[in-house]
């Protein structure tokens, strides 16, 4: 409790500290958390990432400003007119980019979010970037230079795309293609990442980091959609495509650009690069990452893929 309340090391954050021993319920700590700590900007906060870090942000007191295209103070990454009011009197900001910071103009408008947040007073960015992805650490080096404390959440192939992502479908569908062949993946679980982002956006001590998050086991996709069957009762198999077979699978899901973007991304990530397993769980948390088979079972029990949900 006391690491949550330390926020910036400022005359506030210990004036709440040392009041703590004399507060003796949760609900009013969190109202001391709420009025001495200015809000947390989450971009991105329903997403697969952002809602996870805005809930457990919540859950633990702090204030929380949600950044989406539909939150109650808007952000829009095509409308920068939008920024200043979202990090407007923010201590620290959550950047997931959408929807990938491959796309053309990421890296501008990356460096246009930087120089707003510092215009704004912002202190600490966090950023979500995707391992052996060139364009990510492009964005990352932005972040670096901006002057703002930082915290550089590299992550792994998410877990959750199997369960609120492009691939829920094909899973229920029992068919997941993908352009993997037999590479090695180190799936990581979201919640890991939204734990890591957490403890960046709260404690002093991660800024400066560059956390690579990978699950705790390399699988195949192959050995993926087997522990998918295992947890959904059902048999889901993979079929490894040629990158020209998922680029028209692309094509027809959302158009050209998407099509040639995610077609770079698979070509870049899934050589095999990836095929290693990263330490930042371990680093940033002091425990081991949670396993895919685990995601599977909660995912599954959490009613993940009822044909309704
Ligand atoms: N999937 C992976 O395996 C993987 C791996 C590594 C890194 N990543 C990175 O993860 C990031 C995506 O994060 P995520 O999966 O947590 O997000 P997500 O689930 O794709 O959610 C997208 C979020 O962005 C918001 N959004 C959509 N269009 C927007 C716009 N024009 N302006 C502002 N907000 C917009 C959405 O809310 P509204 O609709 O309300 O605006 C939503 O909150 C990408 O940058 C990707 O590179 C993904």
């Amino acid at each position: 409790m006391i690491d949550d309340l330390h926020i910036n090391g400022d005359k506030k954050a210990w004036c709440v500290q040392l009041s703590v021993p004399r507060l003796n319920t949760r609900s009013t700590m969190q109202e001391v958390k709420t009025m001495q700590h200015p809000p947390i900007l989450v971009i991105g906060s329903s997403g697969k990432t952002g809602s996870r870090i805005a809930r457990q942000l919540a859950d633990r007191g702090y204030s929380v400003r949600h950044g989406s295209r539909h939150s109650t103070t808007p952000f829009d990454w095509d409308k920068p007119d939008t920024w200043p009011a979202a990090l407007s009197g923010v201590h620290s900001a959550y950047i997931s980019y959408f929807p990938d910071l491959a796309f053309p103009g990421a890296s501008q408008k990356i460096e246009a979010l930087t120089k707003s947040a510092v215009a704004a007073g912002v202190k600490r960015l966090v950023l979500l970037s995707g391992r052996g992805e060139v364009h990510a650490e492009r964005c990352e080096d932005i972040v670096r230079r901006s002057g703002l404390e930082y915290t550089l959440v590299r992550a792994a192939w998410f877990a959750q795309n199997f369960s609120e992502g492009y691939l829920r479908e094909p899973a229920l569908e029992g068919l997941v293609a993908l352009p993997a062949g037999d590479v090695r993946e180190p799936i990581v679980d979201v919640d890991d990442i939204a734990d890591v982002a957490v403890a960046a956006l709260t404690e002093d001590r991660h800024a400066g980091q560059l956390y690579e998050l990978t699950g705790p086991r390399l699988l195949t996709f192959d050995e993926a959609a087997a522990e998918l069957s295992n947890a959904m009762g059902r048999e889901v198999r993979y079929r490894p495509i040629t990158l020209e077979e998922f680029h028209t699978s692309m094509q027809e899901i959302g158009g050209q650009l998407v099509a040639d973007v995610f077609t770079e991304i698979c070509r870049e990530v899934l050589d095999g690069r990836n095929a290693s397993l990263g330490d930042g769980v371990r680093r940033a948390l002091d425990r081991a990452p949670r396993d895919f088979a685990g995601f599977c079972g909660v995912a599954a029990a959490a009613g993940a893929w009822d044909r309704a949900a």
